[in-house]
Order: C-alpha cells, then sequence, then structure tokens
C-alpha cells in the first residue's frame, strides 16, 4: 500500500535578479528558480542572512510557500489542471477514486491500480465503534462542522497505530484511512443533529454511493440510489478535490510542518475551510440568496458589495487567484441546470436568482474592474440544496471532498527531504523596551 508520491521538484535557473538596498548602495544577487509553467520565483532563503531584512507579505499574495506537482492553476486564463490534467475532462470523465488515486500517487490509474485502490479504500470506511459515542457529546444543535472539526481532530486517539510519520507505511494508512472514513465521518454529522440512526456504509457501493446511502437511507426501508445523484456527486466532490496552497492547504502544510500526526493535520484544514472566506462561502452564497429574495432586490445588494463602508460582500464571487471565471464555477453552472431537470426541481428561484445575480454583477463596472468573478462556492449551494442536503451540510461535503488534495499535499510534504518546520517572521510595530511598573504605581 505505501506507494510514493512523486517529489517535487524546482529547477534552478541561471537567472538571478539584483536587490539594490538604496539605504546602503549594497547589491544582493538573489537566484531565479522555474517550474514547469507558471510564474518563476525568486529564492529569498538566503535573503535574512545576507541582508538581515525579511521580505513582507500579509496574505502571502506574492509569496511561494512550498513547490509542488499536484495542481496548476493560472488565474487570468481561468485554468486549474490536477497532475496536468485539465478539470474539466476530469469532471466529464472520471469518478473521484480515480482522481483521488492520481491527485496521490500522480497517475490516472489502469483499471487492475483502480479496483485494487478502490477496494482498500472501500475497505476502511467503517469507524471504530467507540467513534458513535463521541457524537454522542455533541449536542443535537451543533453545526455538522463543529462536529467534524472535532471527529477528525480526535481520530489520532482512535488509530493511533497510523500517526507516526516517520513511518511510510503508517502515513499511507492513515492517507487512505481519511479518504476512506471522512464520508461515513460526513454522513455521520448530518444524521446526529436530525436524531437519525447512524447508516454503516455497504462494500457493494461507490464512493459517491456510499455517502449518499449513509447520509439519506434510514433502516426502516430500502433506500433507492439516484445515479442522477451520484453522478453529480462524484462530479462534485472532483471540482473541491485540490486547489494548490489555498488556506486549508496552507494550513494543514503548516500544521505537518511540525511532524504533527495525519489526522491533527486535516483537522486544522477542516477548521480554516470553515470560515466564510473560504469554503463557507458555499453556505453564506444560500443564505445570501435567500436574503436577496427577489430579483428587484439585487440591485441594493449589489451597491452594498461595492460599498467599502459596508462589510457586506457578494459570497460566491472574487477569488485570490482567478481574476477569470473559475472553470469549477463554470462546471457546477452548467451541471446545476442537468441535475434540477434530472430531479425534476422546475425553475428553482434560487438559480434564477443566480444567474440574474450573476449577469448584473459581469456587467458592473466595479465588478469588472477587480476582476470579480463567481468562484466554485457560487452555483455549489443550488445543486446540493436540490440533492436534498442542508446549507448547514455544504461545507462539510466541500471537505470530504477537499480530504485527498489536503492528505496529497500533506504526503508530497513529508517525503521531501529538504521539508523544514514552516515559522514565518513579523515587522514588529508594538512598543520597544520600556521599565516595569509595579501595579501601586500603574
Ligand atoms: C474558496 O484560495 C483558494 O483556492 C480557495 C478556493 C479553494 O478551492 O480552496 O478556491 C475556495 O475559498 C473560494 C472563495 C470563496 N469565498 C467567497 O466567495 C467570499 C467572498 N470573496 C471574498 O471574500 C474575496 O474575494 C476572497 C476572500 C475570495 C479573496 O480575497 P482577496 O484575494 O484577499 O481579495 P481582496 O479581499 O483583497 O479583494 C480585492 C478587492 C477588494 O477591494 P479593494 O480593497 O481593492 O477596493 O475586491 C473586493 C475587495 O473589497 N472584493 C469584493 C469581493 N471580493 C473581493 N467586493 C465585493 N464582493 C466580493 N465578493
Amino acid at each position: 500500500m505505501a506507494q510514493q508520491t512523486p517529489m517535487a521538484k524546482s529547477e534552478s535557473t541561471s537567472d538571478t535578479v539584483t536587490l539594490v538596498d538604496n539605504a546602503t548602495g549594497k547589491r544582493f544577487e538573489l537566484p531565479v528558480l522555474g517550474g514547469s509553467e507558471g510564474p518563476r520565483v525568486i529564492d529569498i532563503r538566503s535573503l535574512y542572512g545576507e541582508t538581515g531584512m525579511f521580505t513582507y507579505d500579509p496574505g502571502f499574495t506574492s509569496t511561494a510557500s512550498c513547490d509542488s506537482q499536484i495542481t496548476f492553476i493560472d488565474g487570468d486564463d481561468g485554468i486549474l489542471r490536477h497532475r496536468g490534467y485539465p478539470i474539466e475532462d476530469l469532471a466529464e470523465n472520471c469518478d473521484f477514486l480515480e482522481v483521488a488515486h492520481m491527485l496521490l500517487f500522480g497517475e490516472l490509474p489502469d483499471r487492475a491500480t483502480y479496483e485494487k485502490f478502490a477496494h482498500d479504500i472501500t475497505y476502511h470506511t467503517m469507524v471504530h465503534e467507540q467513534l458513535l459515542y463521541f457524537y454522542r457529546g455533541f449536542r443535537r444543535d451543533a453545526h455538522p462542522m463543529a462536529i467534524m472539526v472535532g471527529v477528525v481532530g480526535a481520530l489520532s486517539a482512535f488509530y493511533h497505530d497510523s500517526t507516526d510519520i516517520s513511518d511510510p507505511h503508517q502515513c499511507m494508512v492513515a492517507s487512505y484511512r481519511l479518504i476512506a472514513k471522512m464520508p461515513t465521518i460526513a454522513a455521520m454529522a448530518f444524521k446526529y443533529p436530525m436524531g437519525q440512526p447512524f447508516m454503516y456504509p455497504r462494500n457493494d457501493l461507490s464512493y459517491a454511493e456510499n455517502f449518499l446511502y449513509m447520509t439519506f437511507a434510514v433502516p426502516a426501508e430500502e433506500y433507492h440510489i439516484s445515479p442522477v445523484l451520484a453522478r453529480a456527486m462524484e462530479r462534485i466532490l472532483i471540482l473541491h478535490a485540490d486547489h494548490e496552497q489555498n488556506a486549508s492547504t496552507s494550513t494543514v502544510r503548516l500544521a505537518g510542518s511540525s511532524a504533527a500526526n495525519p489526522f491533527a493535520c486535516i483537522a486544522a484544514g477542516i477548521a480554516s475551510l470553515w470560515g466564510p472566506a473560504h469554503g463557507g462561502a458555499n453556505e453564506a452564497v444560500l443564505d445570501m440568496l435567500t436574503e436577496i429574495g427577489s430579483k428587484d432586490q439585487i440591485g441594493e445588494f449589489i451597491n452594498r458589495a461595492k460599498d467599502k463602508d459596508d462589510p457586506f460582500r457578494l459570497m460566491g464571487f472574487g477569488h485570490r487567484v482567478y481574476k477569470n471565471y473559475d472553470p469549477r464555477a463554470a462546471v457546477l453552472r452548467k451541471s446545476a441546470h442537468e441535475v434540477l431537470d434530472e430531479l425534476g426541481v422546475k425553475d428553482e428561484p434560487l438559480l434564477e436568482l443566480a444567474l440574474e445575480l450573476e449577469r448584473i454583477a459581469l456587467e458592473d463596472d466595479y465588478f469588472v474592474e477587480k476582476k470579480l468573478f463567481p468562484n466554485v462556492d457560487f452555483y455549489s449551494g443550488i445543486i446540493l440544496r436540490a440533492m436534498g442536503f442542508p446549507n448547514s451540510m455544504f461545507t462539510v461535503l466541500f471537505a470530504l471532498a477537499r480530504t485527498v488534495g489536503w492528505v496529497a499535499q500533506w504526503n508530497e510534504m513529508i517525503q521531501d527531504p529538504t521539508q523544514r518546520i514552516g515559522r514565518p517572521r513579523q515587522l514588529y510595530t508594538g512598543e520597544t523596551k520600556r521599565d516595569f511598573v509595579p501595579m501601586d504605581q500603574r
């Protein structure tokens, strides 16, 4: 099982950049590194030692934190590729475990490899029976994402035999366990607040079918798995699987850089993803569309989004990297119509509202100038709602899908022999040294 993920490697180039400190006139030559495509990077690892200065880049807008071979994004052209394959081709032709294998090991599997991988994942889908009692500690009105953060963080207490990151076999076992058990844990996070009994996974179902079964089936009757829903679920999972060094993936890498166990690292990623500026935006989009209510209210909300004094932002719009249409949003926009049609949902008002909101925003100078386009979160919630998920489960599904990306990026990092603990510095702007004053003299 302990296959290796391909090693990331940057190419040193003969290029350099020269930095001139105008205060002293000193010049510093810094090497420029090139990858297989995308922006070159200035290697600043020697900068502090040579100049006594740090770089300053809050939010890491211009900073490459690592080199990686997993995902490439071209934000200007709206390109997303995993291991070189365009996301559109993967969403159209693959199932989730095919993509998961490729993200983890670098290649789309042949039939025999796929069957073996799917079997191994399937036979890790059950969770330790004691975990059921862990759920019972939550209030019934707990948000499913709060449950996910808690339960995944607790996994290292249940699977301690796969937490030693110096053992490649244990790393792979933990990777398979996380990918395999996340649907089970997510479905349980859906069932628990409802007071419905947990459904055990079935080994005769595919990854997406199993998740739908554990989520929507009840012991009292047969559950018919809709091929339409299963196909839509596979596609949604693929579209959310990985996305380069986004906030939650960077959280997983930073946590993993301290040699924390993989379950703790993925729990940290789930916590970061929950934010409405990140994966929590899909739930926020539906809340926003519900608040807008009707097309004649769109103008007011567009104006609020443009008002610097109003904290309101158009949820599901804008992206740190994409300054063009998010290719995932394009696939989801197309799927929304297909899924709603195939589910027999006629004229879903929220979809009509979303399409009109997109039309108006993309004709507005503010959004055009700032290159704010719909992102992956804009349409996903509408599809998930039509599939029967409550808004509170949308980010749980994002976390379910993104687990394979987090696990692939974590493996790539821990297998890199040059990897070091992540420890950024700062620009200190606080008080300089001052004398202590005893309390009775303050
Ligand atoms: C995801 O990184 C990834 O890859 C993430 C993700 C993934 O797959 O992992 O793609 C998933 O997180 C998608 C993004 C989901 N979030 C939202 O939809 C929330 C709404 N969007 C924004 O909060 C914002 O666009 C971010 C957080 C997504 C990006 O923020 P940035 O890159 O820091 O950009 P910014 O906040 O500096 O915005 C630039 C300008 C600002 O105006 P100025 O200060 O320059 O005048 O654009 C404005 C912002 O005010 N702006 C918006 C806006 N997004 C940015 N104005 C109104 N509505 C918005 N949605």
